[in-house]
Parts: C-alpha cells; sequence; structure tokens
C-alpha cells in the first residue's frame, strides 16, 4: 500500500482511537482482490456519531502473542485472529515485532448482530498505527482500515464519505475521502433492530459466493458507478428524496444479487419486509424515510431529523423489531489518548 507521509516517531507505547460506524447508501459488494480487500467498485456512506468502537492498542510488555478482548472478555479466536493477522501489517510497517494487547469495545451491544467490522477496524488502525510509531495520513490510513474491513476505509472520515474502487493492483488508490460533512444538513438514520445473535454468513463468503455464482452480479457491478453519480448530486443538491431513492435502489439491487446467488444467501427475515414495509407506508403519508439494509436483517432509515421521532415510534411498532436506535452524522476517526 502506499503510505503518504509516513514518518516514523519515537515510540508511543499505547493508543486509545474511537470511530463511527458508518452506513454505506450506495454499497459495496464484491471485491476485485480478496487478499487487499479491493472493492469492486466504489461505495458512498454516512458515519454516524452514536454508533462506534473504542480501542485500546498498547504495544510490549506482553508476552505469549498479542491479547484480544473484546466488550469486557477475551475475544473469541476467530475474531483475535483476524487483529493479530491485521496487527502484523502494523508491526512490519512500523519495524516492530512486540506484541500487543488490544482492548476494545463497542457502543451497540456485540450481540444485536449491529457490531460494525467498519467502525471496530478504523479504530484499530488508528489506535495500532499510532501505538506502534506510525503517523499515518488520512488517506494511508483509510488504506490500512480496508485491510481489516473493506467498509472500515470509510469509517476513517465523518460526514458523507466516498470509497474509490481504485485501479492499481496494489491498493494504493483504493482509499476514501470526505465528499461533504453533512454539517448543515440535520440527517438521521432510525436502526430499527430485528434479531439477536451474528449474521449467519460473514460479507467476505457472501461476497465471494455471489460474485462467483449470482447470474445478476455483472449487472449489479455496472450499475454503481450510475448510483454513485446520483447520491453524490443529491448530497450536493442537499436532495434527501434523490439520496433516500438511490440509498434504496442499492440497497436491493445488492441483495438481488445475493438473492440470486447458488445457494441463495437470505439476510432478511419477516421483520425486516415489515419494517421496509413500515417505511414504504410513512413515504405514502409523505413522511421522506428511506430504507438500507447491509449484511444482515437490520432495516437502517434514512430520515430528517425533525422526523426521527415519528420514524422510530413507526418502526417500534412494527411486529417483530425489538428496539430502534437513532444516530446523527458524526466526525472520523479520532485518537482519545496517547501514552
Ligand atoms: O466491510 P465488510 O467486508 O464487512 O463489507 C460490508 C458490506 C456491506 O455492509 C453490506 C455494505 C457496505 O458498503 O458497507
Amino acid at each position: 500500500m502506499t503510505v503518504d507521509q509516513t514518518e516514523l516517531r519515537p515510540r508511543e507505547r499505547s493508543c486509545t482511537a474511537v470511530a463511527g460506524t458508518n452506513i454505506a447508501l450506495c454499497k459495496y459488494w464484491g471485491k476485485r482482490d480478496a487478499a487487499l480487500n479491493l472493492p469492486a467498485t466504489g461505495s458512498l456512506s454516512l458515519t454516524l456519531a452514536e454508533m462506534g468502537t473504542r480501542t485500546t492498542v498498547r504495544f510490549g510488555g506482553v508476552s505469549g502473542g498479542d491479547r484480544v478482548r473484546l466488550g469486557g472478555a477475551p475475544a473469541d479466536q476467530r475474531f483475535a485472529f483476524r487483529v493479530s493477522q491485521f496487527l502484523d501489517v502494523v508491526r512490519k510497517q512500523a519495524g516492530i515485532s512486540d506484541a500487543a494487547e488490544v482492548v476494545t469495545e463497542n457502543s451497540v451491544p456485540t450481540a444485536a448482530g449491529l457490531a460494525s467490522s467498519a467502525s471496530g477496524f478504523a479504530a484499530l488502525a488508528l489506535a495500532a498505527s499510532r501505538a506502534a510509531g506510525l503517523m499515518l495520513a488520512p488517506p494511508a490510513l483509510s488504506g490500512l482500515a480496508r485491510l481489516g474491513s473493506g467498509s472500515a476505509a470509510r469509517s476513517i472520515f465523518g460526514g458523507f464519505v466516498e470509497m474509490a474502487r481504485g485501479e492499481r493492483a496494489d491498493g494504493g488508490d483504493a482509499v476514501a475521502h470526505v465528499i461533504d460533512d453533512a454539517g448543515a444538513w440535520d440527517l438521521r438514520m432510525v436502526v430499527a433492530v430485528t434479531a439477536t445473535g451474528p449474521k449467519p454468513l460473514g460479507s467476505t463468503a457472501a461476497m465471494e459466493r455471489t460474485a462467483r455464482t449470482s447470474p445478476f452480479y455483472a449487472a449489479w457491478v455496472t450499475g454503481c458507478d450510475a448510483d454513485l453519480a446520483d447520491a453524490r448530486a443529491a448530497i450536493a443538491a442537499r436532495d434527501l428524496d434523490a439520496l433516500g431513492r438511490v440509498a434504496e435502489r442499492s440497497a436491493l439491487r445488492m441483495h438481488a444479487t445475493a438473492l440470486a446467488a447458488d445457494p441463495a444467501i437470505v439476510y432478511w427475515n419477516g421483520a425486516t419486509l415489515a419494517a421496509m414495509n413500515t417505511v414504504l407506508e410513512l413515504r405514502a403519508q409523505k413522511v421522506a424515510a428511506y430504507f438500507t439494509i447491509d449484511a444482515g436483517p437490520h432495516v437502517k432509515v434514512l430520515c430528517a431529523a425533525a422526523d426521527a421521532a415519528r420514524v422510530a415510534e413507526a418502526l417500534a411498532a412494527t411486529p417483530g423489531v425489538q428496539r430502534t436506535v437513532v444516530a446523527s452524522p458524526g466526525p472520523g476517526a479520532r485518537v482519545i489518548e496517547q501514552g
């Protein structure tokens, strides 16, 4: 990867960073390179303030390999391995070999299936690189976060963020950037939680199966550039209706490609469909609300701040919706403490 303006500082041994999750309005679904997590298409998202991850990384003084804690308990082996692999990249760049202690907390319970790898790897990229003594410029940090999870590249930045597909084989140009800080646009994302527990199929395996077996995958990839152009124009014009329509279209097409995979990938449950229907009913009552759905059964609804309470109430009254969370646009990843 390209490392812009990288300089080695005297080793700062520990760092705590936070990052907000982000919800894609133009989805990332498919990789052009699995090892480097290079996306097959660009994507565009909104970073959120209230849902995210806080991570502390400490290098040195840790014996017997990396120690990873998640939500107050030792992380399961799979997650711990993924974190260690990511730390190996940071160690290599920084020229160190120390084991690390990683303590990470999500602001939404992991069991709700909402804990996001996006905020997780964005916070880890910032905390680990700083703790290792690296000062990475934001584009390089975004490229580093991408190696942990494709969507994490976007959570380095706040507001509306676009992730580039990039052309280079080494991924140097597959990084995100801010397109609009969303500052003067009072939007909300209302999350309707429709299940507990982890999703049945992780996004990496699901993307791979979709690309390999779905007859709709090529059409999905072809259509993404037009969605991105429409989303950028809608954001520039502060046109919620236009942005919401792109977001729904992108999410439905992403799920359509996955539903057509073999075996089919079905992330929705009954409450997912009921919540989508609630959004359509709200629109029939002239409430500007638009849904999007990621690799899971939860429904995320974009609306104006002034309508958020009404949208949350309608979703909470929808059969099968367990609870709702209202989130607002938020800043990018940042350091809280360094030692
Ligand atoms: O970052 P990953 O590998 O978990 O992929 C995220 C995929 C979606 O959330 C479904 C879409 C997106 O762009 O965030």
